[in-house]
């Protein structure tokens, strides 16, 4: 049997992860840039981390959610006291498309409506309702296309508010910080807005946090630069270093009945493990702030290379904490190759022009210095090569 072919490969294979360096099968170093879309928190193979899968493994790895899992009541109760969404509940599954399926479902099921508010550029999954509210309509199937959605420019107030006067809106579905469109931060003056008229209107907020969350952007959550509490917040790539693991975070005024919501996989013991390890990581190594820190500083570093460049190298450079998107002239697409080919570190893409970097948290400063230079040696090989 062949692998069904969708995806574009790299010609790399990576054999072993260490912290924030991978090695290839030929025993070639790369530095992660990009920790996989996002996945990697805490490192590759952090030693806590392994030890506590390692020791569930040895216990037990699997039993069915019929059955009393005081894992799950822990990774509940510590996430909710890092996040300071203590009073919330919170539903485990096995991705981010999962969780944000779930909270639509919850928002329907709440409301009794069933149409959905979404933004241009989002991407919230790849299943039926999560694809519904993805704004690329190639990765919609005709069965995925809903009229039950409507997308509106992000920032767009008057087209939100004309929307849901309608009535007919069980919710509002928002990214943190938008990572596929290539790290286009709503604003907080927006969000705050947003969640004035979505109470207004008694439509559920739900925030995408599955890319922006678990400490990457410098807050656990994107969006509490805003001082915004949503309805549901969704998670998932971070929470387990890259063991598979979703979560929709739900407020109280949602009453739980039983059967609404359901998995075979979702919460399983050595998911559970995983992500409390990646939790005790976060608080232990303080990795929230880190994730500040390194990332103010690789911005502050990244603007000083944008002027010193001059202009229609570097054209925008976005984000917050450890999630920055770098635009670049059309004329520097191959930058990105060299990077990985040349420079041998690991970066991620947005559209035709957009470096997205969403390193472990854990990164050093040594490490962000080697990729600074390194970027900067790709954009100056790839002038001397074109001969600009
Ligand atoms: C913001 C956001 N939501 C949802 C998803 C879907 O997550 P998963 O691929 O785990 O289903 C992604 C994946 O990239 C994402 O970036």
């Amino acid at each position: 049997m062949n692998l069904f072919d969708v995806y574009k490969l790299w010609p790399i294979e990576p054999v072993k992860g260490e912290g924030c360096t991978i090695y290839d099968r030929d025993g070639v170093e790369y530095l992660d840039m990009y920790g996989g879309h996002a996945v990697i928190s805490i490192g590759h193979s952090h030693p806590y981390y392994t030890g506590m899968i390692k020791d569930q493994l040895n216990n037990l790895a699997f039993y069915s959610n019929s059955v009393q899992n005081p894992l799950q009541r822990k990774l509940a109760y510590d996430l909710g006291k890092m996040c300071g969404y203590e009073e919330y509940s919170l539903f485990l599954s096995n991705s981010g498309a999962e969780a944000n399926e779930n909270a639509i479902k919850l928002a329907s099921f709440h409301t009794g409506k069933s149409k959905v508010l979404a933004f241009k550029g989002s991407f919230h999954g790849r299943t039926s309702g999560a694809v519904a509210v993805t704004d690329n309509p190639l990765l919609s199937s005709p069965f995925n296309s809903s009229r039950k959605v409507k997308f509106v420019a992000l920032g767009d107030l008057e087209a939100v508010k004309r929307e849901f006067s309608s009535g007919e809106y069980a919710a509002v579905i928002i990214e943190g910080i938008q990572g596929v469109a290539g790290i286009v931060d709503p604003g907080n003056l927006f969000l705050k807005e947003l969640k004035k008229i979505a109470k207004k209107s008694g439509v559920v907020l739900i925030i995408d946090e599955v890319q922006s969350g678990y400490g990457r952007t410098g807050k656990f959550f994107a969006h509490q630069y805003s001082g915004v509490k949503a309805d549901i917040v969704t998670v998932a790539k971070g929470m387990a270093n890259g063991f598979p693991i979703g979560g929709t975070i739900i407020s109280p005024s949602f009453t739980a009945i039983s059967g609404m919501l359901g998995t075979t996989f979702g919460g399983n013991h050595l998911a559970c493990a995983a992500a409390i390890a990646v939790l005790d990581v976060i608080r232990d190594e303080e990795l929230v702030m880190m994730a500040y820190e390194k990332g103010k500083y690789l911005l502050d570093k990244l603007g000083s290379l944008k002027k010193r460049l001059g202009n229609g190298v570097i054209t925008e450079i976005r984000g917050k904490g450890l999630m920055i998107g770098i635009e670049m002239d059309e004329g520097f697409i191959p930058v990105r190759n060299a990077l990985l080919f040349e420079e041998k570190i690991f970066t991620g893409g947005a559209k035709s022009n957009i470096i997205r970097l969403l390193p472990p948290l854990t990164i050093s400063r040594e490490q962000l210095d080697h990729f600074l230079v390194s970027f900067e040696n790709a954009i100056e090989k790839h002038k001397t090569r074109v001969g600009s």
